[in-house]
Order: C-alpha cells, then sequence, then structure tokens
C-alpha cells in the first residue's frame, strides 16, 4: 500500500525550481508553487491565479501570479535564518498528495543549540478563496526572535512586472496587498490575519511592494511558538464585492481557526478521492505515481466556475503564458468525464463561451468558421507568437507557425464535446452552443479543403500535425482524419436537430444555418476527404506526404549532431526537420482514436516503426503510446511509457528549455494521460453499444487494477486481474 506522501531529506540547491512543481498544492483557483516561505521571485515562488492575464509592452502576455502571503523568515539574536543562504543541519519536505499539505522541516545550528521551523500550508479546497499555514519555530536556547511575516508584492514574472503598483496598507488585524495590474488596472488582493500562541510586540513595515508585520519576543529555550496564518485571495474580476469577500474569508477562517480549515480541507479531498482513487496491487510504485497524476488533476479543476479551461502547465507558474492547449480535451477531459462531469462541462463551456475568439482567429485567415486559438487566453484570444523559439545560435527570433498551421486545434474541441455527450448521455452542452461551435468547426475545415480535380477527392494543406517538428506538410494523417472526424459530428449533430424536439433547432436557423443543406454537404466532405491509408507492402500510414522520403536517421544519430544542448530541433534548419525523427505521437494518436479502424495487425506494425523514431520530446507522447500498446496486447511495452507519464512530475524530468525559452512547470497533459493509460488502456474501459466494458491488458507485476467511474450518470465499480475484468453497477 501507498503512504500518499512525497518525502525529501536534504537541501539541494538545483532542485528549487523542479520542487516548486513537485510539492505544488493548488484547488483550481490557485497554485501554490512548492517553494518556503522565506523565497522571493528569483526562486520562481508563485500563487499562481487562474484564467486571468495581463501584457506588458511586446512581452507574452500570460497569466498574474498574486502577492504572496506566506512570506516569512526568522532571525534568532539578530541573525537571520533562511534557505539558502544559511546551511542547515537538517532540512525535509512533504507533500501529503492525498490532501493537498505541503510541510517542511528546517534546522540550523547555532552558536549555542539549534533553531527550528516547521510549516504546513494548503490551499483550502473548500474555501477556493483561502490559503492557510500554521509555522512554528523552537530554539534550544534562550533567545529574542524577530519573526517577519506578511504579504510579498514583489512577484515572480517571466514578462513582467504585471502590476504597475501594489497598494499596501492595513486595517484592524488585517494587512493587504492589492497589485493593479498594468493592461486592464483590475485589481488582485490579498488580504492576511495571523494569530499566535505566544505574546510578542509588533511593528508593521512598507517597503519595496512588501508589507510585513515584525513580531518580536523572548523565545524560552526547547519552546515551540507557533502562528497561524490566513490568508485570502480575490480579483476584481470574481465578483463585485471582492474586496468585502475578501475581508469575510480571512475573518472567518481565523475566528474558526487553522484546524477547522484543515478539516473541512481534509473532508473535500476526501470526497473527491472516494471516486478518483486508483488503486493498483502488485506495484506500489505504479500506484502511486499515478495517484500523484491525479492529484495533480484535481489541483488545476476550475470548481470555482462554470466556464474556464486548464492551462498546458496547470496552475505551476506562467511558462506556456498560462494559455489552454489542445492538451485538455484530448488528454485530461476523460478524467474529468469519468470522475466529475461538472468539471468536464465547465471546461468545454470555455469552448462554447470562446467561439467568437475562434471566429475571429479563422476570419483573421481569410476563412469562415471557428479556427481555436492554438494558446487560447480569456476570450479566444490566441497568445501563440509567431515567432516561439530562438535560435541559439544567431539570438534571433525563429519564425513558427503553430498558431497558423495546426488546425487540429479545431477538431480537438469537436471531439471533447461529442465525447462529453457520449459519455454523460446529456445533450446540454449542445443546448448551451456547443452544436454551433461543432458547425463552425466544420465550417472551417470546409472552407480550407483543397479539391484535386481529376481525382474529385479533398486534402488539407500546409498543415503543422502533433509532431511540431515538421512545419506546413500536406495531408497529416492525423489531421485530415480528425476533419473527418469534424465533418462526421456535425451530420451527427445536424440529425439530432433535425429529429429532436428538445434541441433548440430555430435559434440555428434564426442565425442563417440551413440545417439540411449543411447535412448534404458535410456528408459529402467527410465522404471525399482523403485519410492516407497504409502503405500496401509495409502496412505504415505516412504521417503525411512525402514523409517515406525523408531521411530515415536513429533517433541517437541524429542527438550526435546536436551543437548547442537547447537547439531547437523543429523549423526550417532543425536536426529533425528533414528527417523521420517526429517529436511526438502523431500518427499514432491518430490509431489510438480510431483504433476500430484498423486491424490489430497494422495498430502494431505502425507502433512497431514510429515509436523508435520518436523523440517523445513533449510529454503528450507517452502516454499514447501507451494506450496504444495496451490495445495492440504489449501491455509490458506500454508500462515503461506509462510510468514516464505518470512520473512526469514526480521525477522532475521533462524538457526545461525550447531553444532559449523555459517551458518548465507541471505536466497536466501526461497526468491525464496517464490516468487514460491505466483506464482506457491497461483495464480497457471502452463502450460497447452504449454499454461500458473493460478488457484487461495488464503488465507482469500487476495483480489488480481497481476504480470507479462515472459514466452516462451513473458510478460504476470496476476490477480487473490478468483473467477477469468485472465492471459494476453501484
Ligand atoms: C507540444 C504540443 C502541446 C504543447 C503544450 C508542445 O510542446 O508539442 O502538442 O500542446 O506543448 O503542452
Amino acid at each position: 500500500m501507498i503512504n500518499w506522501k512525497i518525502d525529501e531529506e536534504g537541501f539541494f540547491e538545483d532542485r528549487i525550481t523542479a520542487n516548486g512543481n513537485k510539492f505544488l498544492v493548488g484547488n483550481g483557483y490557485m497554485g501554490i508553487r512548492g517553494t518556503l516561505t522565506e523565497y522571493d521571485k528569483h526562486k520562481f515562488t508563485a500563487v499562481n491565479l487562474a484564467g486571468i492575464y495581463d501584457q506588458v509592452g511586446d512581452g507574452w502576455r500570460e497569466p498574474l501570479n498574486a502577492p504572496n502571503g506566506l512570506y516569512t523568515t526568522v532571525e534568532l539574536d539578530g541573525e537571520s535564518y533562511t534557505l539558502p543562504d544559511k546551511k542547515p543541519a537538517f532540512h525535509s519536505m512533504s507533500l501529503d498528495y492525498r490532501h493537498g499539505i505541503f510541510s517542511r522541516k528546517t534546522t540550523w545550528k547555532t552558536e549555542k543549540g539549534t533553531l527550528t521551523v516547521t510549516e504546513e500550508r494548503f490551499a483550502s479546497l473548500k474555501e477556493k478563496h483561502l490559503i492557510t499555514m500554521k509555522y512554528t519555530v523552537t530554539s534550544e536556547r534562550d533567545g529574542i526572535i524577530r519573526l517577519i511575516t506578511g504579504i510579498d508584492g514583489d512577484v515572480w514574472d517571466i514578462n513582467g512586472p504585471h502590476y504597475d503598483d501594489v497598494l499596501l496598507s492595513e486595517e484592524g488585524n488585517i494587512i493587504k496587498a492589492v497589485g493593479i495590474t498594468h493592461e486592464s488596472k483590475d485589481k488582485v488582493v490579498v488580504f492576511e490575519v495571523y494569530n499566535a500562541d505566544f505574546l510578542s510586540t509588533e511593528e508593521i513595515h512598507k517597503a519595496d511592494r512588501t508589507i510585513s508585520r515584525v513580531l518580536t519576543f523572548h523565545a524560552k529555550a526547547g519552546k515551540t511558538y507557533t502562528i497561524n496564518k490566513f490568508i485570502s485571495v480575490f480579483t476584481s474580476k470574481d465578483r463585485e464585492d471582492y474586496m468585502d469577500r475578501a475581508k469575510t474569508v480571512v475573518d472567518g477562517a481565523e475566528k474558526a481557526g487553522y484546524e477547522a480549515a484543515l478539516k473541512s480541507h481534509f473532508k473535500e479531498w476526501e470526497k473527491k478521492w472516494s471516486i478518483s482513487e486508483v488503486t493498483i496491487e502488485g506495484d506500489d510504485a505504479a500506484m502511486e505515481g499515478l495517484n500523484y497524476s491525479i492529484y495533480h488533476l484535481h489541483c488545476i479543476a476550475p470548481r470555482h466556475s462554470d466556464s474556464l479551461s486548464i492551462a498546458a502547465r496547470g496552475l505551476s507558474g506562467q511558462t506556456y503564458k498560462g494559455a489552454v492547449f489542445w492538451d485538455t480535451e484530448m488528454f485530461m477531459l476523460d478524467f474529468f468525464l469519468f470522475t466529475e462531469p461538472e468539471v468536464a462541462k465547465t471546461l468545454l463551456k470555455y469552448r462554447i463561451d470562446t467561439l467568437d475568439g475562434a471566429l475571429k482567429k479563422a476570419k483573421s485567415y481569410g476563412y469562415d468558421g471557428a479556427f481555436y486559438a492554438w494558446e487560447s487566453q480569456e476570450g479566444g484570444y490566441d497568445a501563440c507568437s509567431d515567432y516561439n523559439v530562438t535560435d541559439v545560435f544567431t539570438g534571433r527570433q525563429m519564425r513558427t507557425y503553430f498558431k497558423d498551421k495546426q488546425i487540429h486545434i479545431s477538431s480537438a474541441v469537436v471531439y471533447g464535446i461529442m465525447r462529453y455527450v457520449n459519455y454523460t448521455g446529456n445533450k446540454d452542452l449542445l443546448e448551451e452552443g456547443g452544436d454551433r461551435v461543432i458547425l463552425e468547426c466544420a465550417r472551417f475545415y470546409y472552407d480550407l479543403l483543397v479539391k484535386r480535380v481529376p481525382i474529385d477527392r479533398y486534402e488539407l494543406h500546409d498543415v503543422i500535425g502533433p509532431d511540431e517538428y515538421h512545419e506546413r506538410v500536406n495531408n497529416n494523417a492525423y489531421t485530415n482524419r480528425m476533419a473527418k472526424y469534424t465533418f462526421d459530428s456535425a451530420v451527427t449533430v445536424l440529425d439530432w436537430l433535425l429529429k429532436e424536439k428538445s434541441l433548440d433547432t430555430k435559434a440555428l436557423e434564426q442565425k442563417g444555418y440551413d440545417l439540411k443543406g449543411l447535412k448534404a454537404t458535410y456528408e459529402d466532405a467527410a465522404k471525399r476527404l482523403y485519410i492516407p491509408e497504409p502503405d500496401e507492402k509495409t502496412g505504415i500510414i505516412p504521417q503525411f506526404d512525402g514523409y517515406e522520403k525523408l531521411e530515415d536517421v536513429g533517433l541517437g544519430e541524429l542527438k550526435g549532431r546536436i551543437l548547442h544542448e537547447k537547439e531547437y530541433w523543429g523549423g526550417a534548419y532543425g536536426i529533425a526537420s528533414h528527417t523521420k525523427v517526429i517529436k511526438q505521437a502523431d500518427v499514432v494518436t491518430l490509431m489510438n482514436l480510431f483504433s476500430e479502424d484498423y486491424s490489430k495487425d497494422l495498430l502494431r506494425k505502425n507502433w512497431d516503426y514510429y515509436e523508435p523514431r520518436t523523440e517523445h520530446g513533449s510529454s503528450l507522447s507517452a502516454c499514447m503510446y501507451a494506450m496504444l500498446a495496451c490495445k495492440c496486447s504489449m501491455p509490458d511495452k506500454a508500462y515503461p511509457l506509462f510510468r514516464k507519464s505518470a512520473d512526469a512530475d514526480l521525477s522532475g524530468g521533462g524538457k526545461q528549455w525550447a531553444g532559449l525559452i523555459y517551458i518548465g512547470g507541471t505536466h497536466p497533459a501526461a497526468s491525464g494521460g496517464a490516468y487514460m493509460t491505466a483506464i482506457e488502456g491497461f483495464a480497457g474501459i471502452h463502450e460497447e453499444n452504449g454499454v461500458l466494458k473493460a478488457k484487461a491488458a495488464l503488465p507482469a507485476k500487476w495483480e489488480r487494477l481497481s476504480f470507479k467511474l462515472i459514466y452516462k450518470g451513473d458510478l460504476y465499480g470496476v476490477m480487473v486481474t490478468k483473467d477477469r475484468a468485472e465492471v459494476t453497477l453501484l
């Protein structure tokens, strides 16, 4: 059995950044990086907020980090004890990932005796605007202790500073920091109240965007002194009375006390695990990695909103601009569909509510329909820049075409909505505008079709598939198949609209949609759209036109050509661009999604062909290979790839740089991919004529895999061994 704890003993300065991700706590509204209370912005400290962005000058638009209300340092007899400046005698950090609680203990040797501090903190899962922290200090000798504790508004920004000003004030026992954002003059408000089990003198200091209390007291040898901090975080976007609420939340929490806040937080986490826990008998390490991944998905679920999605790096900071990619629909959605469909709905509502942004984006390129943002921020604004990578050799910006050419993003939105309809059995999302999204995505692909007149077929040219190393290719198999899926889905939805009274057909007709005409159009498009076929001799589906003619170099040999450790492999001159080496699962993603269209032999041939040619340079890659391996009855080949996904944030691996751009952070798509691999791969959960079925493909060590899931509103228990697979209605 696992103990639901991640522990690290010893202090390693070079792990500060990676541990910020590994020890993160969060509640969907905010993520608090696993850094220490004494750290400032140079240690990538952040209370990262969901769904609120700012841009300064020509810098990238990115999400905000709130002023850090946890900020605390300690002095004994005039000497400061902080990491990393003062080497500790003992240091440990721990994350209780069953309950989202971070703790640390650090002991320093002083001239006489030791000084020990502990902290424990969480972002309440019950009250999403509340952070709570318990901080203790114990000295082995009598002395004067000064605790400096407050709100640090000099926050870490990649392209900031995002606050033009940070207003510092106090009111009764509350101290406040209010950041005024640069672009929209929104306010980010942090209030803090504390209580202590000792008497001290208190002074308030304000300097450098930081407000702090200095608590000074005579410490007795061996006695532990405790303060509890209650911190509320709101923004002016949350609600009109955000200031009043910020006060009510800290006042209420302080009155009820630390233990009460902890108890309600704890209970909320247990509720989540009562459905989402996955048990693996025979392999504790895998069970730990998987549930730790699930922990991260819970930490970033936007439960405080009914229309918000998840950024590619979750709530771990500003990398990837806090933007939403296809990662959400294709990698994270299933977890929420199976364990908390309301959250799945919130994620997809975000796409419905950002349709206007997608229509505008299509129009800006001269196309009809909905072209969703490759890097979506609020309103569907595409934050993806034309220059995503810096050439390490010349220092020049490289033109990349992710935003312009990764048209498969719109089909991911359609896929998400249709999957929601299928797995919940509800058409509510269609009624709330999902129908229009699907029709507009179909319209977009329709407008992009290139007709090859002599052979009377449609193609899609000049695109980028999931493998970003090969830009501007024709007939990327994945993209074409997903466009066909979009046309098919549009036809299904049009059928429902024409036949079912419950759907609001009139609203669409009034908007000018000719439902019957569109149905015929998209039926035809789906039929004529070219889907690259497996080669007759080899069985391999070419990733795009001409892929087979590229240089077939081994991954090892290609790596030997690297001149700079941070050079970019794709783009015009990248080392992979003119070879068959790909960044991430592409054809394999296609085969995974549409495995029923191919024989097992073909699935296997393509897996065998593409896997050695894949760098797995994106954390989205391994799980697709893992799932397809399960479908090919190769669970032991799937296993290391599953572990790679599940352990992505535990091991602190993964790419930290793309060219000269820092891309570190948590990897929610890998977490979601690990979940999908366990549920849909190893347990083989799938639908058969509207009935949920399991089909076991367990790795050698696994004796039993069990979990619960929600399907069409009912809760099921699933238990899988090597020779049994049971799905039971609970
Ligand atoms: C991958 C994309 C992914 C993005 C965000 C990129 O490196 O190639 O497929 O959507 O990261 O995770």
